[in-house]
């Protein structure tokens, strides 16, 4: 058996021997800590800690000090389209000029531009490269990731992505699950006749993709000049035939009804959300559906933003996501989507901390597994470099607070 033990952690922060499957209201500012701990880690697993007075024997285990150092659990990003073929800052550059997303998409660029590159992309390509944004969110903090299709549109690039996903989760120490969006856009040659192309993917691409097993999730844009509702029921319900939980793109450009109709469906997650109202939040309040927030594709596009605060004291949970892509938010640092949260969104630095890690959990469906620091749960750690406090990790935006990630119990 391998044995690792950390000692001398200035501050063990999210331990506990129990702890909740997501924190909501009030208690996203709970956040449970030991002043100088020490943490023992087993095969990969966590299997205890507490305070130094009372550290266990240390024979036969490999040593590690993290003097002036905090250890928390690492982050989990729970929306990001981090395979793609290549990056848009041609439209970085109209937007920049006045035109909004929806123009953009309008003349063929945005989701339809990546799905053009996308159908030639080879899938070796698309590997390396998509495996090189996550080593890079792993020197950021993130231990487990969801990462979606949608810039295929056709059923056999939507495979591809989803195989390049497949393998991802195959080769990398990070914990990936993955979700089909085939109704992300409609593609040009459907322009006029969307209907046509949800009945492409509700009898086509959704029984391949199960037949493959390659999707964990179902995804929909829910919004206006995407999907109506009436056609992300439609996809909704054949998805669920196949066991496939939504979590949906909802409420980023309209009050689109996005929202309701994930609960409707029993979406694990509604994400985006810009558009919330009193509505929304009595919808959200009787469900078991994780609110999502992606601060970087709000700052990205210059669109307002959700209303968190709301969200919390309305007593709901909240989830921080980064929605890596190329068009909307060409950056997985989570580090700097925490910041967000606090300067912009108003959230306390405990509160970001909370949405980022247990919520982020199970906004994947992985609370069980990941999210705090609890015996039981896989060692995915970040160990910080000497920091002063809690608060300084939102405080201090740009700076990589991380110095080392333990993915699985193994320092990466
Ligand atoms: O989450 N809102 C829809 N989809 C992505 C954008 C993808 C893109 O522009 O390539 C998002 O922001
Ligand atoms: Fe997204």
């Amino acid at each position: 058996m391998s044995k690792l033990i950390i000692k001398n952690i200035k501050l063990l922060v999210a331990a506990a021997h129990t702890f909740p499957e997501k924190v909501a209201g009030k208690a996203m500012q709970d956040l449970p800590v030991v002043e100088n701990a020490w943490l023992l880690i087993e095969d990969g697993i966590i299997a205890g800690f507490g305070p130094m007075e009372k550290i266990p024997s240390t024979e036969n285990a490999e040593i590690m000090d993290a003097s002036d150092r905090f250890v928390l659990p690492t982050w989990c990003d729970s929306h990001t389209h981090l395979v793609f073929p290549q990056s848009r800052e041609v439209e970085y550059t109209d937007k920049i000029k006045g035109l909004s997303y929806e123009e953009i998409a309008k003349r063929g660029g945005g989701i339809l531009n990546s799905a053009k590159n996308m159908q030639e992309a080879d899938e070796n390509q698309l590997f390396a490269d998509a495996m090189q944004r996550l080593q890079e969110i792993v020197r950021w903090g993130t231990g487990a990731v969801e990462i979606k299709s949608g810039y295929g549109l056709t059923t056999a690039t939507e495979l591809k992505m989803l195989r390049v996903i497949k393998r991802l989760k195959a080769e990398s120490p990070v914990t990936i699950r993955s979700t089909f969006l085939g109704a992300h856009a409609v593609p040009t040659e459907f322009k006029g006749n969307p209907d046509k192309y949800v009945d492409l993917v509700i009898n086509e691409m959704l029984p391949a993709v199960a037949a493959e097993q390659l999707a964990d999730f179902v995804d929909v844009f829910c919004d206006r000049g995407f999907f109506s509702i009436g056609q992300t029921s439609k996809i909704l319900e054949a998805a669920a035939k196949y066991d496939l939980k939504p979590k949906i793109h909802a409420n980023e450009l309209d009050f689109s009804g996005g929202i309701q109709t994930g609960i409707k469906h029993k979406a694990l997650s509604v994400d985006h959300l810009e558009y919330t109202g009193e509505e929304e939040i009595n919808a959200l309040l009787e469900s078991d559906t994780m609110p999502v927030i992606l601060p970087g594709a709000a700052f990205f596009l210059n669109l307002k933003y959700a209303p968190a605060r709301k969200i919390i004291d309305a007593g709901l949970p909240l989830t921080l996501a980064t929605d890596f892509n190329p068009g909307s938010s060409p950056s997985g640092n989570m580090q700097l989507i925490i910041s967000m949260g606090s300067i912009l969104y108003k959230m306390l630095p405990r509160e970001t901390i909370n949405a980022v890690t247990i919520n982020g959990a199970y906004a994947m469906g992985l609370q069980k597994e990941l999210g705090s620091i609890t015996p039981g749960k896989k060692a995915n750690l970040i160990i910080t470099k000497p920091i002063p406090s809690i608060e300084y990790i939102p405080y201090a935006y740009g700076e990589n607070k991380v110095e080392k990630t333990i993915l699985n119990g193994i320092v990466q």
